[in-house]
């Protein structure tokens, strides 16, 4: 226990309310900053009444409303940050906007205060790498600019370069971690993420919509893995000045989630007979001409573990089960109709 207050941005999102209900149960008081663009005042149905917990409406592109938080915080965990591929191919400028200049806004101000800072990045930003897994310190290579697509990775490296700036010129702690393909209850399908998009596909009786051939490849990790990840990075004093990767190792092709995804619905409900169809289309069709999609994503944990002495091993089974399990609750809460409140998640 810490009894620290942390200003958690974007804790109203599906990492977020994980983090800030971690916090909060072991005794630190968390002031979140969201403004609910994609997250959602549901996911914190669970704290809301927490005396330790307040919730700020608002942008962190706000810089006197994030320099008055920062001031009274002990330490900062940046989340907030436009997700998702349909999001950001269908709105770059927001993107660019709360990407970069949101996260210039939070590090000026934890510079400014002295304050320890963690700032969430993704494996977007190893882009086109080809040498896999990925590591660290591997060269970075983005696909033009031309393609939509790259302007989150884009985002995401310019706010690790803002943040290890700070670090060497102001000597304030920062620490980056860099999550791989991070899902489990809450998280939405709307924005373009595949496995809640899957699971509410298969859901509503399919058909499941695959992007591309199905034949790429990603790492999938538990939230909760993530969570219990980023705490420890917070505590490790080498983690400070360098990104380090979050993620699952278990590499799993888009076909395979696709089947295990409908295999999960189909098999625990006793009157789906039926067999979900699972259909493939070019990403253009999805996406429009500015896509590119990396064919594999897997990250190396050896940093993690050493910094650590963790890594996620949550099994895919698991995952998918938990989210499935969650969207069904969603389901039967919106059927039931108010006063239904949003289910919490995660039980453990
Ligand atoms: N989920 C993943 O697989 C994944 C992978 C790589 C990186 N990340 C990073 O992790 C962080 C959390 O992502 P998530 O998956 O929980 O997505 P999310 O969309 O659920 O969370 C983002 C949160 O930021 C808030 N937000 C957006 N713009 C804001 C603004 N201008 N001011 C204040 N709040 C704002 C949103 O309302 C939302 O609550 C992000 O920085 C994301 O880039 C996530």
């Amino acid at each position: 226990m810490s009894n620290r207050t942390f200003l958690v941005t974007g804790g109203a999102g599906f990492i977020g309310s994980h983090l800030v209900e971690r916090l909060l149960a072991r005794g630190d008081a968390v002031v979140v900053l969201d403004d609910f663009s994609t997250g959602r005042r549901g996911n914190l149905v669970g704290v809301e009444r927490n005396a330790r917990f307040e919730f700020v409406e608002g942008s962190v592109t706000d810089a006197a409303l994030v320099e008055r938080l920062v001031a009274r915080c002990d330490e900062i965990l940046h989340l907030a940050a436009v997700v998702g591929v349909r999001l950001v191919v269908e709105q770059p400028i927001r993107t660019m906007e709360t990407n970069v200049r949101g996260t210039e806004t939070v590090v000026t101000a934890a510079a400014r205060h002295r304050r320890p800072l963690l700032v969430t990045s993704s494996s977007e930003v190893y882009g086109r790498g080809t040498r896999i897994p990925f590591r660290e310190d591997d060269p970075v290579v983005h696909g033009a600019p031309t393609r939509t697509r790259w302007v989150y990775a884009a985002s995401k490296l310019a706010a690790e370069h803002l943040a290890l700036a700070h670090h060497r010129e102001d000597g304030i702690a920062v620490r980056i971690v860099r999550f791989f393909n991070t899902c489990g209850p809450r998280q939405v399908g709307d924005f373009g993420m595949v496995l809640p998009r899957f699971v509410d596909q298969a859901l509503a009786g399919g058909p499941v919509t695959i992007h591309g051939d199905g034949r790429q490849t990603r790492s999938f990790c538990h939230v909760a893995d993530a969570v219990e990840a980023v705490l420890r990075v917070m505590a490790a004093p080498d983690a400070i000045g360098r990104p380090v990767n979050i993620g699952g190792t278990v590499e799993t092709s888009v076909n395979e989630l696709a089947q295990r995804v409908v295999a999960a619905v189909t098999g625990t409900d006793p009157r789906a007979e039926r067999r979900v169809e699972i259909v493939r289309i070019p990403h253009v069709v999805a996406y429009g001409d500015g896509f590119d999609d990396p064919v594999r994503r897997v990250p190396d944990v050896s940093l993690l573990r050493e910094l650590t002495a963790f890594v996620p091993s949550r099994p895919l089974g698991e995952l998918i089960a938990d989210a499935v399990r969650w969207a069904r609750e969603v389901q039967a809460c919106v059927a039931a109709g108010p006063p239904c409140r949003e289910p919490r998640g995660l039980t453990a």
